[in-house]
C-alpha cells in the first residue's frame, strides 16, 4: 500500500457512524473518497458526504456515497483534503487544483479538518515549493497583479493544461500564481492577500488543520494542533 494510500484510509477510519463529511480534491483526497465507500459498503458506516469539486461529486457519485451540496448546510463534521505544502504550525498551501473556493468554505466549516500527506508536502515556509495560487476576478486581474506586485509580488497568471490559453477555476476566477520574498511571514502574506480589491481566494489556509496525517516509508503519524 502506497503513503498516500494509508493516510486514506487512517483518515476512513476516524468517520463516525452520522457524520457529515467534505470530501476534498486532488490523488489523495480521491484515495480517501474510495476508502470511505468501501467502509460504507462493506460495514454498513452511515455517512453523508458534500463535496468541494465537480471531479470529487463524480468520484462520489460513482461509488454510491450520499452527497448534499454546498448550498445545504451550515456545518461539517469532518473536512477530509490533501494540500501541496504543509509547514510545522499545520499552515497550508492548497490549490494546485481549480476549486480553492469551495475547498477553503468547506475547511472552515468543518467541526474537524484533516490534512492528508506524505513526507514530500512538508516544508519549512509557505512557497518553499510552490508559488502561491490567487484567484482573481477576471476583469481586475491586471490591477490585482499590480496591487501584489507591490508588495514584492511576481507571478503571472496561470496557464491552461494544453497551454494554448489561461486556466479557468470551476468559480470562473483567474489564476495568479505568485512568488514572493522569503522574508514575509505566512500570516502577513495571508492578511496582505486577504486585503487585495480583486482577489476572489488564495491558497493559504492559516488556523484551519485541527490535524495533519503524515505518511512516511508505510509509517502513520498524526499531528494536532
Ligand atoms: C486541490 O485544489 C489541491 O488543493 C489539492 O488538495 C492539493 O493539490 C493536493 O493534491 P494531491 O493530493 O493530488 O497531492
Amino acid at each position: 500500500m502506497s503513503d498516500k494510500e494509508l493516510v486514506a484510509l487512517h483518515a476512513a477510519n476516524l468517520v463516525k457512524d452520522g457524520m457529515v463529511v467534505g470530501l476534498g480534491t486532488g490523488s489523495t483526497a480521491n484515495l480517501f473518497i474510495e476508502a470511505l465507500a468501501r467502509r460504507r459498503n462493506e460495514q454498513g458506516l452511515k455517512v453523508t458526504a458534500a463535496s468541494s469539486s465537480v471531479v470529487s461529486t463524480i468520484k462520489a457519485q460513482s461509488l454510491g456515497l450520499p452527497l448534499i451540496s454546498i448550498e445545504h448546510f451550515s456545518r461539517l463534521d469532518l473536512y477530509v483534503d490533501g494540500a501541496d505544502e504543509v509547514t510545522p504550525d499545520m499552515t497550508l498551501l492548497k490549490g494546485r487544483g481549480s476549486d480553492l473556493v469551495r475547498e477553503k468554505l468547506m475547511a472552515k466549516a468543518a467541526d474537524q479538518f484533516l490534512v492528508l500527506v506524505d513526507q514530500s508536502k512538508l516544508v519549512s515556509r509557505i512557497g518553499e515549493k510552490f508559488a502561491i495560487p490567487i484567484e482573481v476576478i477576471p476583469f481586475a486581474w491586471q490591477l490585482a497583479k499590480r496591487s501584489l506586485e507591490a508588495i514584492g509580488g511576481r507571478g503571472d497568471l496561470r496557464q491552461n493544461a494544453s497551454k494554448d490559453g489561461l486556466a479557468m477555476t470551476s468559480h470562473g476566477s483567474l489564476v495568479l500564481d505568485m512568488t514572493f520574498d522569503a522574508g514575509m511571514s505566512a500570516e502577513q502574506l495571508n492578511a496582505a492577500l486577504n486585503a487585495t480589491p480583486g482577489v476572489v481566494e488564495h491558497g493559504i489556509f492559516l488556523g484551519l488543520a485541527s490535524a495533519v496525517i503524515i505518511a512516511t516509508d508505510g509509517k502513520v503519524e498524526e499531528r494536532r494542533g
